[in-house]
């Protein structure tokens, strides 16, 4: 694997050359707050200490030269001539991101970039917001440009939406834009106010990879914002000022429940009750209170497997293990769902003990090898090294 310590040697040994900048974007794990995000609503991820490297160097012919070993792949396109929308799955983020840099005067030459990393890739770890990242501050490190992570992060959402063809909204971007070393961010997703909060000493974060792949992930998404604005578009019929679910008070969705169906209903319930959930989680989490936090942990997921129907047998199986396991404290689903990770707290000492506990539990209740990370929060997409290294995105 290529990471951190021997990324410049392996762009030497693949390119003939020396790079000029090295970048680490990571992933992340949403901890609560889940499917607000493109309701206006709140999240609380950390990025992790799992991502992406990448290493890259000008090139003067205009050409955009892309290795990624992971991906078994190779892709080539002139900075004059991008089309996104041709490239092979990974290869789109990468010229999809060239192709909106360009838009903005960012990106003038062509560029050799080679890109790894130890993040699972399409496990819910944000592992396509950590590749666009990753490529954006590269590039706009490459071309001595500023940009503020809050647009760089809005640039990644762009490609999921105009160019891969996903609404999603911004959570993931901004949480690997604007990830803290040992802090988890409180994000306001209609302002983009972002607080850092410390992840106290005494507990970690454990991530539980079911092994199952998030197939439906794409189309089941689109349809869950879908029922969500037709949800909406209906309470306002009672209150015309809504802007948002965000906005919907729980009275008000009891009040005017009359007006929605049964799928609507259950969508907005897990909405209204997501956000309350994140501001509640976030006051016990500075208090040290992280019992209650891993209560409202467990309350989110039964929201998400009932009222938002993105969980699935072997997601319900995971959470049930890891909450019969001696020292953690709560656990549920973490990103969009339909398979992917699970997120657990567990008190520090228990967390090895656990890990292992888990993955054991995991494998008697279906028959599948999960992989349990021990993670650590860690800092937002940054270059690392490089003369331009200096210059990256400003907070
Ligand atoms: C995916 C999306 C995010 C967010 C989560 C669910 O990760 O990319 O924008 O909606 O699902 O919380």
């Amino acid at each position: 694997m290529i990471d951190q310590t021997n990324l410049h040697e392996h762009f030497a040994r693949v390119f003939g050359v020396a790079p000029d900048v090295l970048v680490r974007s990571p992933g992340r794990v949403n901890l609560i707050g889940e499917h607000t995000d493109y309701n206006d609503g709140w999240v609380f991820p950390a990025a992790l200490n799992l991502g992406t490297v990448i290493a890259v160097r000008r090139r003067n012919d205009g050409l955009l030269r892309t290795v990624a070993p992971r991906m078994n792949g190779e892709d080539e396109a002139h900075i004059d001539d991008l089309r996104p929308r041709d490239g092979s799955e990974w290869a789109r983020f990468v010229r999809g991101v060239a192709a909106l840099l360009r838009e903005t005067g960012c990106l003038s030459s062509g560029a050799d970039l080679l890109i790894d990393g130890d993040l699972p890739l399409g496990s819910g770890l944000s592992s396509s917001a950590s590749l666009e990242l990753g490529v954006a501050v590269a590039l706009m490190t490459l071309a001595g440009g500023s940009i503020k992570r809050t647009a760089l992060a809005r640039l990644g959402q762009r490609v999921e939406n105009e160019i891969v063809g996903v609404q999603s909204g911004i959570m993931d971007q901004l949480a690997v834009a604007c990830g803290m070393t040992g802090h988890a961010l409180l994000i306001d997703c209609r302002t983009f106010d972002i607080e850092p909060v410390p992840i106290p000493s005494e507990v970690r974060v454990l991530v539980l990879d079911s092994a199952v792949p998030r197939t439906l992930a794409g189309s089941a998404y689109n349809a869950r914002r879908a029922e969500c604005e037709s949800a909406l578009r209906k309470l306002r019929a009672a209150q015309p000022d809504l802007h948002a679910l965000r906005d919907v008070t729980p009275d008000l969705l009891v009040a005017e429940s009359w007006r929605l169906d049964a799928v609507e209903m259950h969508r907005a319930r897990h909405v209204v009750t997501e956000n309350t959930r994140v501001l509640d989680s976030v006051t016990a989490l500075r208090e040290g209170d992280v019992r209650r936090f891993g209560q409202l942990m467990v309350e989110s997921h039964a929201s998400l497997r009932d009222d938002y129907a993105v969980s699935c047998p072997e997601l319900d199986a995971l959470v049930a293990v890891a909450l019969e396991t001696p020292g953690v404290l709560g656990a549920r689903l973490t990103g969009a769902g339909f398979g992917g990770c699970a997120v657990a707290l567990v008190t520090a000492q228990r967390a090895a003990a656990a890990a292992a506990t888990i993955v054991e539990g995991y494998r008697q209740a279906t028959e599948r090898m999960g992989q349990v990370y021990i993670c650590t929060p860690s800092a937002g997409a940054h270059a690392y090294w490089g003369a331009e290294a200096q210059r990256g995105a400003q907070p």
